[in-house]
C-alpha cells in the first residue's frame, strides 16, 4: 500500500532486526513448521530497507545494526484487505438501527451514500480514505484496496478513483455498483456509459474493474458486458458475486479469469466447483454478514473443495462499516468453519492472492516487510481474545509506523 506516511513513521539506517518473537507467521510452508502458515518459534526476522532480509530461529540471526525485542510475542505479515469500499461521504447509522430492529439489508440503501458522496468536497472525501485507512493500519493492515461505486457519474467515479489513487495502488473502478436513480428507467444506457465515457475516464486511475451482481443492481449478462469492456481497457477483473442470492456472479468471475469473487455467501455445488477448478479467488467478507445478520458464507465447504479463500472487511458504511481484520479473523473461526491458522492465512497470504501480489503476505528473504506485532505470544490469540486490540506495533516498508 502506499497509504500516506503517518506522522508517527520512524525508520532506521541499516539493517533491523527484531528478536525474541515467540511465534512467527511466515506463510512460506518451505520455512518453520512445514505448515501453510509456515509458524517459526523463538523467531528473528531481519530487515533491510523495505524489504525481509533474513527470517529463522533467534539464536541464529545474523548480525544487524539495531535490534527490537519483540519480548516474546507473535509477529505476523501485516494484513492484505483486499475489498473496501473508502471513498464516501455521510454514514447509515439509521439504517443499521432499522436493520437491527428487524428490517432486511437491500443494495437500494447504496443510494443513500451516493447522494452524500456526491455532495462532499474533494477534501472531505480524501481527508475520509485516510482516516480509515489510518484505522485499518493500527489494526495491522498494511495493504489495503478501495473501490469507487458511490459516484455513478463520469466525473464523480473518476474524482473517487483519483482520491483512491493518491492513498494506495490497488483501485479499483465500481461504475457498476447499482443503476443510480437518474438512469432508473434506462438500465441499459447506465450500462452503455459504464462501458463506455465513465470506463475512459476512470481506467487510467484503477488496475481492477468490479461489479454488483446481484438482484437488485446488475444481472450475469450486464456484468459480463461491463468486464469484459473494462478488461479491453486493461482492467482485470473481480465480482461481488452471490451475496444476497444464488445467482450467476461466481461462475462469471471463474469464466471470466477473474481474480477474485467476492462474498460467496450462497453457492450451489456447480459455484464451488468452479472455485475449486478455478483461478480465482473466493474472498469471504464476514463484516457483512455480521452487520446485516445474514447467514455465513461456508468457508470449510470451499476450502475442503480445494478453493483459495481470502478473508476481507468490507469496510463501506452500508452493510459493513469495520476497517478491523482481527476481527474479520474472530468470526471466521468462530462461525465460518475456519481453523485459526487458516483464517489468518487467509487475512494475509489470501488476500495477497487475491490482489495477485507475491510481495505481500508473506514474510520471508524478498517480501516486503510489512508485519505486525501482536501484544499476544500466538496469532491464535487474534480469534481466542476478539475485539481485544492486541497489534502493538506495524512496520511497513521496513518503517515501523505504528
Ligand atoms: O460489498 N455489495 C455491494 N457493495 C457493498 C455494499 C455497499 C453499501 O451497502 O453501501 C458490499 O456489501
Ligand atoms: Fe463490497
Amino acid at each position: 500500500m502506499t497509504t500516506t506516511a503517518p506522522a508517527a513513521s520512524t525508520a532506521s539506517a541499516g539493517t533491523t532486526a527484531i528478536t525474541n518473537i515467540a511465534a512467527l507467521v511466515t506463510n512460506d510452508p518451505s520455512l518453520g513448521d512445514g505448515t501453510p502458515i509456515g509458524l517459526i518459534q523463538d523467531a528473528a526476522v531481519v530487515i533491510d530497507g523495505d524489504r525481509v532480509a533474513w527470517v529463522g530461529e533467534s539464536s541464529k540471526a545474523p548480525a544487524t545494526d539495531n535490534a527490537v525485542d519483540a519480548g516474546g510475542r507473535a509477529v505476523i505479515p501485516g494484513f492484505v484487505d483486499s475489498h473496501s469500499h473508502l471513498v464516501f461521504a455521510g454514514d447509515r447509522t439509521q439504517e443499521f438501527n432499522a436493520r437491527m430492529s428487524g428490517r432486511a439489508y437491500s443494495a437500494g440503501g447504496i443510494r443513500t451514500t451516493v447522494a452524500a458522496t456526491r455532495a462532499a468536497t474533494d477534501a472531505q472525501l480524501d481527508a475520509n480514505v485516510a482516516r480509515y485507512l489510518a484505522e485499518a493500519l493500527r489494526q495491522g493492515t498494511t495493504t489495503m484496496e478501495t473501490k469507487s461505486g458511490y459516484g455513478l457519474t463520469v466525473e464523480d467515479e473518476a474524482r473517487a478513483l483519483r482520491i483512491a489513487r493518491e492513498h494506495t495502488d490497488e483501485v479499483t473502478y465500481l461504475g457498476a455498483h447499482i443503476v443510480p436513480p437518474d438512469h432508473a428507467d434506462d438500465p441499459a444506457a447506465y450500462v452503455d456509459l459504464v462501458t463506455g465515457p465513465m470506463l475512459d475516464a476512470c481506467a487510467p486511475y484503477a488496475r481492477w474493474i468490479d461489479v454488483f451482481c446481484e438482484e437488485g443492481a446488475f444481472d450475469g449478462d450486464q456484468a459480463r458486458a461491463i468486464l469484459t469492456a473494462g478488461r479491453a481497457k486493461g482492467l482485470i477483473p473481480r465480482v461481488h458475486a452471490n451475496q444476497l442470492s444464488y445467482g450467476p456472479g461466481v461462475r462469471l468471475a471463474v469464466e471470466l479469469g477473474a481474480a477474485s469473487a467476492d462474498h460467496c455467501t450462497r453457492l450451489t455445488d456447480a459455484d464451488v466447483d468452479a472455485l475449486a477448478h478455478g483461478s480465482t479467488v473466493a474472498t469471504l467478507l464476514p463484516g457483512a454478514e455480521f452487520s446485516t445478520r445474514a447467514d455465513w458464507p461456508d468457508a470449510r465447504r470451499l476450502l475442503d473443495a480445494g478453493a483459495i479463500v481470502a478473508l476481507s472487511t468490507d469496510c463501506n458504511p452500508g452493510s459493513s462499516f469495520t476497517s478491523s481484520m482481527p476481527f474479520c479473523v474472530a468470526l471466521a473461526v468462530r462461525d465460518m468453519g475456519l481453523t485459526p491458522d487458516e483464517a489468518v492465512w487467509s487475512a494475509t497470504a489470501g488476500g495477497a492472492a487475491a490482489l495477485r501480489r507475491s510481495d505481500v503476505g508473506r514474510l520471508a528473504p524478498g517480501a516486503r516487510a510489512d508485519l505486525a506485532l501482536l501484544d499476544a505470544p500466538s496469532h491464535v490469540h487474534l480469534a481466542y481474545r476478539p475485539g481485544v486490540p492486541l497489534v502493538s506495533a506495524v512496520w511497513r516498508r521496513g518503517r515501523r509506523v505504528h
